[in-house]
């Protein structure tokens, strides 16, 4: 018999094909999140459950006895959204999809840092508002980009990735922050230098752009008196996890112009974003698109897939993260 597994969201056709073929699927079709409710039921039912990040799996979450479950698969990268230690208490896998998607994200972190500091989405909102009079020299001065630095903090696979894009694509200096030491040829050729505190980055950088996961452990991480360390104009872009920024410190800091502006792809409660940052002029926000290619979700699923084949194969699961 086929191992049973949910799906909580829709993917893209042809990895619910591939799922299909593998095993015994269930698609929420509905494509809305599932309630605890539901959760708590698909713990009782399915040999695996394939969330992402949308789902909230704390503790609560889990059911107290046994569960049916022996894998949550997840589908992206950061995982901060599962308890793993409640996951571990009741031997339960958990994968998640690293590699497939740094090149993606880092695009949108330069896509945000770029127009952010170029007014881009400012610019667009005038234009098609129908308010340009036209070019003058005056008219929306931005910060220049080459000759900046940026200061990357969580010098992982997508801080890379962003730093590369900035130093090679851009002519920016790289400085960063990373809890354990990075020396290898591709920090070393970009001539990015590892600072000893993320207050040392803040002091360098005109450009913070945040890699490090979500969760506890970096929770409000850039909080009101950090972003009071970060140079004046400079701008932070946070494609990483909405709950690394302290949300209501980071709008007072950009209406009192602590900083100049904010590049943001994902926000603390999520989809909820606070009416003062929709409203605000100096800030570019997009919908969590950091993945959002064809090619990287269809790859983001076929990693799903594959660790969830050799987890049901009784294989080494290449992805494991509890
Ligand atoms: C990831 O993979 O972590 C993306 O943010 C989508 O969840």
């Amino acid at each position: 018999m086929k191992p049973r597994i949910i799906v909580t969201r829709r993917w893209p056709a042809t990895v619910e094909k591939v799922l299909s073929e593998q095993f015994e699927t269930t698609f929420n079709t509905s494509d809305v999140p599932l309630t605890q409710d539901q959760l708590r039921t698909a713990f009782a039912e399915y040999d695996a459950i394939l969330p992402t990040v949308s789902d909230s799996l704390p503790a609560a979450a889990f059911p107290e006895g046994t569960a049916c479950t022996r894998l949550l698969g997840n589908f992206g990268v950061g995982f901060s959204h599962i308890d793993t230690e409640a996951a571990r208490r009741l031997g339960i896998t958990v994968t998640n999809t690293p590699g497939v998607l740094t090149d993606c994200t880092a695009d949108i972190a330069m896509t945000l840092l770029l127009g952010v500091a170029r007014r881009a989405g400012e610019g667009e909102r005038e234009l098609r508002s129908g308010n340009w009079t036209g070019w003058r020299p005056t008219h929306m001065i931005g910060s220049r980009v080459s000759g900046k630095t940026i200061g990357i903090i969580g010098m992982g696979r997508i801080g890379k990735a962003t730093a590369r894009r900035a130093h090679f694509g851009f002519g920016m200096d790289v400085v960063f922050y990373n809890r354990s030491k990075v020396d290898d040829d591709e920090t070393r050729i970009m001539a990015a230098r590892q600072l000893p505190t993320i207050e040392d980055v803040l002091a360098e950088a005109d450009f913070v752009s945040l890699h490090c996961p979500g969760g506890a452990a970096n929770r409000h991480l850039m909080d009101g008196r950090r972003l009071a360390a970060m140079k004046r104009g400079a701008f932070l872009i946070n494609t990483a996890r909405g709950d690394v920024v302290d949300q209501q410190a980071l709008i007072a800091a950009l209406q009192s112009g602590t900083i100049a502006g904010a590049g943001l792809d994902v926000f603390d409660g999520e989809p909820a974003v606070p009416e003062a940052l929709r409203r605000m002029e100096n800030v570019m926000l997009l919908p969590h698109l950091g993945s959002a290619t064809e090619e990287t979700r269809v790859a983001m699923g076929m990693k799903v897939v594959e660790n969830a084949v050799a987890f049901f194969e009784g294989r080494d699961v290449p992805d494991r993260v509890a």
